[in-house]
């Protein structure tokens, strides 16, 4: 797939399987991490949860979406287009990481912050702008609270790993990449 040939309906295909990949990454670390301590577990569990949230989102962007236009048209102004073989690349090297079993606590936060820091995030607001635009199109104003309600619990997202670092790691250097995602 490259950036020329790239149709609506392609973007909603990869970012729905890059966020259920990313669901799995955290509840795979949640196991792995969240033995000796609930709230290392909850922590995972919660990141795990919210991407799951970001995959039905986007499931209900394509429903408005593909009423509003034709997912078969082309897409050229996607700013994360160029990357999304590269967010896929990383996806299997963290898959693979977590698919062992010496990952440390600080392993979990440093992947996570990988995650975080993907322009993953860039093809998701992407789709949540033009499910913006679809509900326009659709005339279906009403469901314009649902999506802001979302892209909320989206900022609140990065809070939590930010906040995790805070009481959970005592590395300052893991804290301060976690912070930095406040500006992402
Ligand atoms: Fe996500
Ligand atoms: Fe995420």
């Amino acid at each position: 797939m490259t950036d020329k040939s790239l149709t609506l309906g392609d973007a909603f295909d990869a970012c729905q399987d890059i966020e259920l990949r990313f669901a799995k990454i955290y509840a795979r670390l949640s196991l792995l991490l969240g033995g000796v301590d609930d709230r290392v577990a909850r922590f995972w569990e919660t990141m795990s949860t919210q991407e799951w949230q970001h995959y039905v989102l986007i499931e209900f962007g394509r429903g408005l979406c593909s009423t509003a236009f034709d997912l078969d048209m082309q897409i050229h102004d996607l700013p994360a287009s160029g990357s999304i073989s590269q967010i896929k690349d990383d996806l299997t090297k963290h898959e693979q990481r977590v698919a062992e079993m010496n990952v440390n606590l600080s392993d979990g936060f440093k992947i996570t912050i990988e995650i975080e820091q993907s322009e993953a995030d860039q093809l998701f607001m992407y789709l949540a702008k033009m499910t913006e635009k679809a509900i326009y199109q659709n005339n279906q104003t009403f469901l314009l609270n649902r999506l802001n309600r979302i892209q909320k619990e989206m900022q609140h997202h990065h809070e939590t790993v930010i906040e995790a670092a805070k009481r959970l790691s005592n590395d300052p250097e893991i804290i301060r990449s976690a912070v930095s995602l406040s500006h992402h």
